[in-house]
């Protein structure tokens, strides 16, 4: 299906009935970020309309708890991994990617799928489109946390948009998001550290 301005306006209306304020704020500057992203890295109009749907869409089922995420998987067949049990805040790329197919499946293909199937945990050789949804996630204007806002300030320092400095980007945010773990005394997600190493080129 081709995916147009109404297809953000109905998607718009259809997560307005299911979230809270908060979500929706983060959602909607999500939206906003990837649109720039995608303008900074070349994307044309369809594109970037892609882009926003899959931000729009990306956390469809965060406000899931816990028991409700696993009984989704359960429910549907995902896989969940001891690793995935570890990191509970990682369910919800997971479902949402699931769900989001199953609510819209004329509108979530499979590139609005895996970008939101790996928004959390990052992986290794990540496509374009899933790196500026990552991304936006991240550096959205509305998010206050340092870490946040030292990823937003080193990527918009740059003065050239390759994919060299989008690469150091998320390399410099995988090793914030590990820090800060590792301080918590919380697990590491292995595709983490895969989607880390995978960026240090030799
Ligand atoms: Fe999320
Ligand atoms: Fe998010």
């Amino acid at each position: 299906m081709q995916l147009n301005e109404n297809s953000l306006i109905f998607l718009r209306g259809e997560i307005e009935k299911k979230m809270s304020k908060k979500r929706l704020l983060h959602t909607f500057a999500v939206e906003k970020e990837i649109s720039t992203l995608g303008k900074l890295y070349g994307f044309d109009k369809n594109g970037i309309t892609k882009l926003r749907v899959s931000a729009l869409l990306h956390d469809i089922t965060k406000e899931i708890n816990i028991d409700g995420q696993i009984s989704y998987c359960k429910q549907y067949g995902i896989k969940i991994t001891k690793d995935d049990l570890k990191s509970p805040k990682l369910f919800h790329s997971l479902t949402g990617a699931h769900l989001a197919r199953q609510l819209y499946p004329d509108i979530v293909d499979k590139t609005i799928f895996n970008a939101i199937r790996f928004h959390t945990s990052g992986k290794p050789n990540m496509s374009m489109f899933e790196k500026l949804l990552y991304l936006a996630d991240y550096i959205e204007e509305t998010r206050v946390f340092a870490d946040c806002v030292t990823l937003r300030n080193f990527f918009y320092s740059s003065k050239e948009f390759t994919l060299e400095h989008l690469d150091k980007t998320l390399l410099l945010s995988y090793d914030l998001t590990i820090k800060n773990l590792l301080d918590e005394v919380r697990p590491i997600h292995p595709k983490t550290i895969a989607a880390r190493n995978s960026l240090i080129k030799n």
